[in-house]
C-alpha cells in the first residue's frame, strides 16, 4: 500500500498515524493521545474524519483484547463510550476510518486508577493521657495501590510516611492502611490528627492526587481524686439532716453517683447530684455512702461513713417551773418531748385536786389551757411523759397574781392654796395584796409610803388604799404628784410590778383684794356717763360678776365684763352695785354706791308782804324749789354770833309779830347730794316813830354780795352723809378717790 507511515513512541502510549493517498483525507481523536479515568467513571472516545463523504470507522485494541465498550457511528465520527469504566478497559484504543481505498488510523491509550474516597481515621480506643493507643489510617479502594503514598501527622509532626510500593499480582482495588501507636499527653488536647494520602498516578503530571482527612484528638483523664465533705458531721443523732458534697477530677468532668452500700455489698443508687442531702436521719439511715465520679474512660469511688446515732428521750415544760399568771388572763402550760416518736403526755396537779382547764395533746407536745385564771389554779401542775420504757415528769408552779389597773388619785376637795387637801391613792383588786406596796411622791420626793402586810388565808381580790393630808402651796402648781403601786413577786421577779397614775397639782387661790374703780365718780348728775371697773386677784384668775342689790339683799346679775358701764344715768340707776371676783377656790366682793342725783334749781326766797315792814306786822318768809327731788330746803337767819336755823312748814316761815330784832339777812339753801343753791334777802322791820336810823344798806348789800352762791353745775360734791344732814355740813371740792 503506498503511503507514508510515521511512528511516535512515548512511554506509555503508541500512535499510528495512517496518511491516505488523497491528500484531504486526515483522521482526529479525542482525547488526542491517552486519557487517565477512575474505575466506575464514564468515558467516551471520538473518532473523526475530513476530507471524505463517507468514511467507515471500526475500533480494535492493539492487543485484540474485547473492547467492553459500546460504538456508535455518525457520518463523519465515531463514538466509543466505556460506562462505567473498568479494569477491562485499560487498554490502547486504535480507531481505523476508511474512505474507498484509503485508510487511517490513529490510537488512544486509555490510563484507569482508583482513589474514590477519602482515608478514614481509626483509633484503637478513646485517647486517655499516657495511654498508648493505636491510630489508623485506611485508604479504601486503591489502585494501582502500588502508587499510593500516605503520611500520618499530629498537629504539624509527621509521625508516619509510608510507600506501598509491593508489587501488583493481579489487577484490583485494595484497601491500604499505614497505622502508628503513639502515647497522647496532655498537650495533644485540642490537636488534630491528620491523614494525607497521595496517589502518584500521573507520571507526565507532577502533582499526585491527593485526598486528606483530620480528627480533633479528645484526650481524656479518667476520674481521680474523688473527694467527700460532710457538713456537719458524720456523727449525727436521730433528726438531724447532713449534707455530703462529692468532687471529682477528670476529662470529662466526671459525672457523679452516690449510693449506699447494703448490707449484701450491693450498692443502692441515690443521687446522680454532687451533693446529697439527709434530712430528718433514723439511726437505719447510718451505714456506708459511696460516692462514684465517672467520665467515658473511668471510674473512681470514695466512701464516708455515717453514724446515726439514737437521740436522748428529753421533756421540756414552759414557760418555765414558776411563772406567774393574772387571774382573768389566759395562761398556757407548754410540754414538748424531743427524742420519742410518740410519747404519751399527761398533766395533774400536785395535791391530785382538778386541772380546771383544757388539755390538748398533739404528738409530742401538750398543753394545758387556764382561761381564764382563776384561784382555783394556783397549783403546782406537772406534766409526766412516758416513752416506751422510760418515763419521765416536770413540774410548773403557777402563781396568781392581780394588779390589773392603774392605781386611783383622788383628792378630798379642791387644791386651795394654805388649805389642808387629802390626797386618796386607791389600788383596786390586787392579789396578793400582802405583797403590795403604794407610794405616793411629788416630783420625786416620796410623801408618804405603805407596806400592806397582813398575811391572810383568804383568797380575794383586794382594793389597797393610801391616804395622805398635805398643804398646798402656790409653788405646787404644775408639780407632779405620782401614786406608785408595787406587787412584789417573790423570788420569781426579782423586779416588783409596777403601775402608776400622775396627776399634776393646780393650787387654786381664792379671790382677795377686790377693788373697783369708778369713772369719773360714783355720784353722778342724771344723764352722764360711768365706768366701774372691777379686779380681783386669785388663782384662777376670778371671774368678775358685776350685779345689783335690789331693795330685798338680793343681787340681780347684770355683768360677768370687768367694767359696767352706764352711758346715760337716769336716777333709777342709783344703788348699791356688787361686783365679785368669783373662782373654785372662792368669792370676793366689793360693793359701791352709785348715787345719780338732778341738780337743785330754780329756788326762791320770796317775803310777805314786804321786805320792808313795821314792827308788829306778821310777816311770812318763804322758800321754793323747783320739783326736784330729794332736795333739802333750809331756812336761816344769819348773825353775826351764829345762824339761826328757822323752823319751817314747807318752806314758809312765819313771823307773828314783827320785832325790830326779826331784821336781818335771812338765807335759804336748798341742797342735795349733787350741789346746794342759796338765796338770801334782808327784812327790814321799822320801828313804830323812833329807830330811824336802824336799817344799814351796805350791810344788806355785802350779804347780796357775798351770801348769793350759786354752786358750779356738776363738780362740786359735798361729802356728807344722811346722818349728818340735820346740823351744819361742809362742802368738799370733787373727789376721786378709790372709795
Ligand atoms: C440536683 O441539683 C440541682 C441543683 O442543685 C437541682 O436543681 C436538682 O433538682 C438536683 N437533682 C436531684 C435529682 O436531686
Ligand atoms: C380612799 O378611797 C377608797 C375608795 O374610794 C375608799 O374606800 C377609802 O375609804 C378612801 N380613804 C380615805 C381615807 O378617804
Ligand atoms: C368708759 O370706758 C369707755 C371705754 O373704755 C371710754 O370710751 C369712755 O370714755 C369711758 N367713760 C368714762 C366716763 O370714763
Ligand atoms: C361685755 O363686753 C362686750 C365687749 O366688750 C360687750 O359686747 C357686751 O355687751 C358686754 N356685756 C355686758 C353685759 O355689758
Amino acid at each position: 500500500m503506498p503511503g507514508k507511515m510515521v511512528a511516535i513512541f512515548g512511554a506509555s502510549e503508541l500512535l499510528w498515524i495512517v496518511f491516505a493517498a488523497s491528500q484531504a483525507f486526515k483522521i482526529e481523536t479525542s482525547p488526542d493521545y491517552s486519557t487517565l479515568v477512575q474505575i466506575g467513571d464514564t468515558i467516551s472516545l471520538t473518532c473523526s474524519t475530513t476530507g471524505c463523504e463517507s468514511p467507515s470507522f471500526s475500533w480494535r485494541t492493539q492487543i485484540d483484547s474485547p473492547l467492553n465498550a459500546k460504538v456508535s457511528h455518525e457520518r463523519t465520527k465515531s463514538t466509543l463510550t466505556m460506562d462505567p469504566v473498568s479494569f477491562d478497559n485499560e487498554h490502547s484504543y486504535l480507531c481505523t476510518a476508511t474512505c474507498g481505498s484509503g485508510k487511517m488510523e490513529k490510537g488512544i491509550q486509555v490510563e484507569i486508577y482508583s482513589f474514590p474516597k477519602d482515608p478514614e481515621i481509626h483509633l484503637s480506643g478513646p485517647l486517655e493521657v499516657g495511654k498508648p493507643i493505636t491510630a489508623q489510617c485506611v485508604v479504601p479502594d486503591v489502585y494501582p495501590f502500588d502508587r499510593l503514598e500516605v503520611d500520618l501527622l499530629k498537629g504539624d509532626h509527621l509521625m508516619k510516611n509510608q510507600d506501598f510500593l509491593e508489587d501488583m499480582e493481579r489487577k484490583s482495588l485494595e484497601t491500604k492502611t499505614l497505622e502508628v501507636t503513639f502515647t497522647p499527653v496532655i498537650e495533644d488536647i485540642g490537636k488534630a490528627l491528620v491523614c494525607r494520602a497521595k496517589l502518584h498516578i500521573d507520571e507526565m503530571n507532577s502533582a499526585p492526587k491527593e485526598r486528606e482527612t483530620t480528627k480533633e484528638l479528645q484526650v481524656y483523664i479518667s476520674p481521680r481524686n474523688t473527694v467527700i465533705s460532710v457538713q456537719p458531721s458524720t456523727r449525727l443523732q436521730e433528726g438531724d439532716s447532713v449534707t455530703m458534697t462529692c468532687s471529682s477530677e477528670g476529662l470529662p468532668a466526671p459525672e457523679i453517683f452516690w449510693s449506699k452500700k447494703l448490707e449484701n455489698e450491693n450498692l443502692q443508687p441515690l443521687s446522680g447530684n454532687s451533693t446529697l442531702t439527709l434530712i430528718a436521719m433514723r439511726i437505719e439511715d447510718s451505714g456506708i455512702y459511696v460516692c462514684e465520679g465517672a467520665n467515658l474512660i473511668g471510674r473512681h469511688r470514695t466512701e464516708v461513713e455515717l453514724v446515726v446515732q439514737e437521740k436522748p428521750f428529753t421533756m421540756d415544760i414552759s414557760p418555765g417551773s414558776r411563772v406567774a399568771a393574772q387571774i382573768g388572763d389566759t395562761m398556757v402550760l407548754t410540754c414538748s418531748v424531743t427524742g420519742c416518736e410518740s410519747p404519751s403526755l399527761s398533766w395533774r396537779t400536785q395535791i391530785d385536786s382538778p386541772l380546771s382547764g383544757q388539755v390538748q395533746s398533739v404528738r409530742a407536745k401538750s398543753t394545758l389551757t387556764l382561761s381564764p385564771v382563776s384561784f382555783k389554779n394556783e397549783h403546782s401542775y406537772l406534766c409526766t411523759a412516758t416513752c416506751g420504757p422510760k418515763k419521765q415528769e416536770k413540774g410548773i408552779q403557777v402563781e396568781l397574781y392581780s394588779f390589773p389597773r392603774d392605781p386611783e388619785i383622788e383628792m378630798s376637795g379642791l387644791l386651795v392654796s394654805g388649805s389642808p387637801v387629802t390626797v386618796n391613792c386607791t389600788v383596786p383588786n390586787v392579789y396578793p395584796f400582802d405583797h403590795l406596796e403604794i407610794e405616793l411622791l411629788k416630783e420625786g420626793t416620796i410623801l408618804a409610803s405603805k407596806q400592806f402586810l397582813e398575811g391572810t388565808d383568804r383568797k380575794s381580790l383586794e382594793t389597797k388604799s393610801l391616804d395622805m393630808t398635805f398643804t398646798p402651796t402656790t409653788e405646787d402648781t404644775g408639780k407632779a404628784l405620782v401614786c406608785l403601786a408595787k406587787l412584789h413577786m417573790g423570788e420569781m421577779e426579782s423586779e416588783p410590778k409596777q403601775r402608776q397614775s400622775t396627776q399634776t397639782l393646780y393650787v387654786n387661790v381664792a379671790p382677795k383684794d377686790t377693788t373697783v374703780f369708778v369713772s369719773p365718780s360714783s355720784i353722778l348728775e342724771e344723764g352722764s356717763s360711768v365706768n366701774m371697773t372691777c379686779f380681783s386677784d386669785g388663782f384662777p384668775d376670778p371671774k368678775i360678776l358685776w350685779s345689783r342689790q335690789l331693795s330685798n339683799g338680793a343681787l340681780q346679775p347684770l355683768s360677768e365684763n370687768t367694767t359696767l358701764t352706764f352711758i346715760s344715768t337716769k336716777i333709777e340707776d342709783s344703788g348699791i352695785y356688787v361686783c365679785e371676783g368669783i373662782n373654785q377656790a372662792g368669792i370676793s366682793r366689793k360693793e359701791i354706791e352709785l348715787i345719780v342725783q338732778v341738780f337743785p334749781k330754780d329756788i326762791q326766797l320770796t317775803v310777805f308782804p314786804s321786805e320792808s315792814v313795821k314792827e308788829g306786822d306778821t310777816v311770812i318768809i318763804s322758800c321754793t324749789c323747783g320739783n326736784v327731788p330729794e332736795t333739802w330746803i333750809i331756812l336761816k337767819k344769819k348773825a353775826v354770833t351764829g345762824d339761826t336755823v328757822l323752823r319751817s312748814v314747807d318752806g314758809a316761815y312765819t313771823i307773828r309779830k314783827a320785832q325790830l330784832e326779826d331784821a336781818g339777812v335771812y338765807e335759804c339753801e336748798s341742797k342735795n347730794k349733787v350741789g346746794s343753791q342759796l338765796r338770801s334777802l334782808t327784812l327790814d322791820v321799822k320801828g313804830r316813830e323812833n329807830n330811824k336810823d336802824y336799817f344799814s344798806p351796805e350791810l344788806l348789800v355785802l350779804y347780796c354780795a357775798s351770801s348769793l352762791i350759786i354752786p358750779a353745775i356738776g363738780m362740786t360734791i359735798y361729802f356728807a352723809r344722811k346722818a349728818n344732814m340735820k346740823g351744819s355740813y361742809s362742802l368738799v371740792d370733787a373727789q376721786k378717790s378709790k372709795v
